[in-house]
């Protein structure tokens, strides 16, 4: 198993590209399966998370074709309409098949995901709303089963704001016959993105950018060529990256307003963060201060930057604390930064964190995607030498991360 080896200590300096969101990828990829045809996203970040999603396309019968980060989607010959559990389990969002599936071909057979890493992460509001458009659907031997289905408009008020419930029930209503009402729809620029590459493509959608959304359905969609936007989160992190380094980087090609919210716990932390079109410059101080977070769906502080906010807190003077009211259990990363010397404690779903004066290098262990990518920056400011563990799960959403943070000047290799 690869494990990286970063040796800290040095500030990070110079500019980093980001990549295509993952999570704006996700929703692209299975939206393409709508209209059947050749569809072109660009600048599709190549993940283990975008791969296994690909393979989900191809079990289905579409053909796919990878050229640096354009992906080409041939969905004419889908001819199959069952995501099995084996690729389910390694990735939830795998789930985003199945309102294409009931649109395109009125059945589905899609694997329920099971649990996850930090607790439960239900799907049952992507259920019920789907019902609530006609879709009559079994649970059998693991599977979401649905046949014989026609979708209907339908009223659903969502009574949590879910990115994923949102993208189902958007891609279930754009084919829907009549008109479909989704009220306290998640805001994330995945989101956004996913309904106007929709639009593009032939969907009848008002309300983008606003809690409520009217989709009046309409009979088919064409394919599209269409760009995934940047990745906020990655964003996010390699900013926090520079905060804890005492470092000064450059963010090129950004949307600056999709990561506003850590942007600005940064600059409370005393980074100087300078915001162009599609760049940003962030400088960090020479130790940060400390700051209170609270996660909140979009355009509030993510819960994909607790843990890297975190590890910014550990580091900072004073005590901060840092809540996750999105999920209440997403906290592994606390026990493996507890091993570099940080100094945390866990109350619930709120971690209270008294800043050190430095991290020390130490044998660590990545559990999840974003505890990970935590343990990357705190080990980029430690002192001495952190191996990290099991970091496959970095593989899942950072493109060629150990690259880009050696361009900036980090002493970092992989290693198994
Ligand atoms: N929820 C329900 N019922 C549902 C769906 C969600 O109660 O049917 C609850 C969840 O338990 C959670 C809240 O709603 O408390 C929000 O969850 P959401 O549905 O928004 O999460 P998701 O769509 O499963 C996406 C991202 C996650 C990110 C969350 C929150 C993708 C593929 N995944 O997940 O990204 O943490 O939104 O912003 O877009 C990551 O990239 O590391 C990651 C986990």
């Amino acid at each position: 198993m690869d494990k990286l080896v970063i040796t800290g200590g040095r500030p990070l300096e110079g500019a980093v590209r980001i990549s295509g969101a993952k999570n704006a990828a996700l929703p692209a990829m299975a939206a393409t399966l709508l209209a059947p045809g050749v569809h072109r996203l660009r600048n599709v970040p190549r993940l283990r998370d975008t791969q296994t999603f690909a393979r989900v396309l191809e079990l289905l019968g579409a053909k796919l074709s990878f050229e640096g980060n354009l992906l080409t989607i041939d969905t004419q010959g889908v001819n199959s309409v069952e995501a099995p559990y084996e690729l389910v389990k390694t990735m939830r969002a795998s789930i985003y098949v199945l309102a294409p599936l009931l649109a395109r071909f009125g059945q589905a057979r899609v694997s329920l995901p099971g649990g996850c890493a930090w607790g439960p992460r239900p799907v049952n509001l992507h259920l019920s709303g789907l019902q609530a458009m006609g879709a009559a659907l079994e649970i059998e031997s693991g599977y979401i089963v649905g046949r014989d289905v026609k979708l209907k408009g339908a009223t659903i008020a969502f009574d949590v704001v879910s990115v994923g419930a949102t993208v189902q029930l958007l891609m279930a209503a754009v084919l829907a016959e009549g008109t479909t009402v989704l009220e306290n729809v998640a805001l994330e620029p995945d989101v956004i993105a996913l309904g106007e590459m929709l639009v593009a493509s032939g969907a009848r959608i008002a309300g983008l950018g606003t809690r409520r959304l009217t989709i009046h359905g309409v009979r088919a969609l064409r394919p599209v060529d269409t760009e995934i936007i940047p990745d906020r989160i990655e964003a996010a992190t390699f900013a926090a990256a520079a905060a804890m380094t005492g470092g000064n980087i450059r963010l090129e090609g950004v949307v600056p307003g999709h990561f506003e919210a850590p942007l600005g716990k940064l600059e409370e932390a005393g980074c100087v963060v300078q915001r162009s079109v599609d760049t940003v410059s962030v400088s960090g101080p020479p130790r940060p201060k400390a700051v209170n977070v609270v996660t909140q769906p979009f355009p509030g502080f993510p819960t994909d930057m607790q843990a890297q906010m975190i590890a910014v807190c550990a580091i900072a003077g004073g005590t901060s604390v840092v809540e996750d009211t999105i999920y209440l259990d997403r906290f592994t990363h606390v026990q493996e930064l507890a091993r570099m010397g940080a100094r945390i404690e866990l109350k619930g779903n709120v971690a209270v964190v008294t800043g050190v004066a430095r991290l020390s290098g130490a044998q660590v262990m990545a559990t999840d995607l974003r505890a990970s990518a935590s343990l990357v920056i705190a080990a980029l400011a430690a002192r001495g030498e952190t191996v990290i563990d099991r970091i496959y799960h970095l593989d899942r959403g950072y493109e060629t991360l150990e690259k880009k943070l050696g361009a900036l000047g980090a002493e970092i290799r992989r290693v198994n």
